[in-house]
């Protein structure tokens, strides 16, 4: 049975790891195919990258539903519709419905820019993270890929990348440098995820 890595990025921003990710992809460095790329927001930079890729594209955001079970019975459809078997947060800021995390159980992940469990958790994102490792005065600071659970930042880490932080770093500089660690190692966990999915026995 074909168990190809069929994955769906969910994005807020700017797009900067699912265009690493396209590139992976592109250059036969990540086996998988990106069927769908899912935003919450309507205007996210992430979804020009996708278009002009030709990959298929979804807006959903719960305020556009009158009801939660129709809010989640169109994510899951959507997902199912693009045959999605794996899940990439890739600066999505909304949390997961846990009906979304029951039905893809092990097989979402997230990119985190700062150390686990230390620099987590709700409010915990983008430029904040670096402002709060700069406040606290770290030597080092790290690239975060994990599994996603019901808690913010909470499911067990998959893999870590450490960024040293220099004396004149503002949260701006670490962030440019943390980011560029993290294009490197998402879709390298990604790659080997992909691997482990190809080669595993239960049924697809
Ligand atoms: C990244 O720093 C990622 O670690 C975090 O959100 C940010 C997304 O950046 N989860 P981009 O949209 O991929 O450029």
């Amino acid at each position: 049975m074909n168990k190809r890595m069929k994955l769906a990025v969910f994005i807020s921003g700017g797009g900067t790891n699912l265009q690493a990710i396209i590139d992976a992809v592109n250059s036969g460095k990540l086996d998988a195919k990106i069927v769908l790329v899912l935003s919450n927001i309507s205007d996210a930079f992430g979804l020009e990258r996708a278009r002009r890729e030709g990959i298929p594209t979804a807006i959903i955001s719960r305020a556009d539903f009158d009801s939660r079970d129709r809010f989640i019975e169109k994510f899951l459809g959507t997902l199912s519709l693009h045959g999605a078997n794996f899940i990439a947060l890739a600066g999505y800021l909304r949390m997961i419905p846990p009906e979304v995390i029951e039905e893809f159980h092990g097989r979402i992940v997230n990119i985190h820019p700062g150390p686990l469990p230390e620099f987590g958790g709700k409010g915990m994102f983008g430029i904040h993270v670096h402002e709060a490792v700069l406040a606290a005065e770290r030597k080092t600071t790290c690239v975060t890929v994990h599994h996603v659970t019901k808690g913010y930042d909470e499911g067990s880490t998959i893999a870590t990348r450490e960024a040293p932080v220099l004396p004149n770093d503002t949260p701006q500089s670490l962030q440019a440098r943390v980011l560029e660690i993290e294009h490197e190692l998402y879709p390298e966990v990604l790659e080997r995820l992909a691997t482990s999915l190809n080669n595993s026995t239960e049924d697809a």
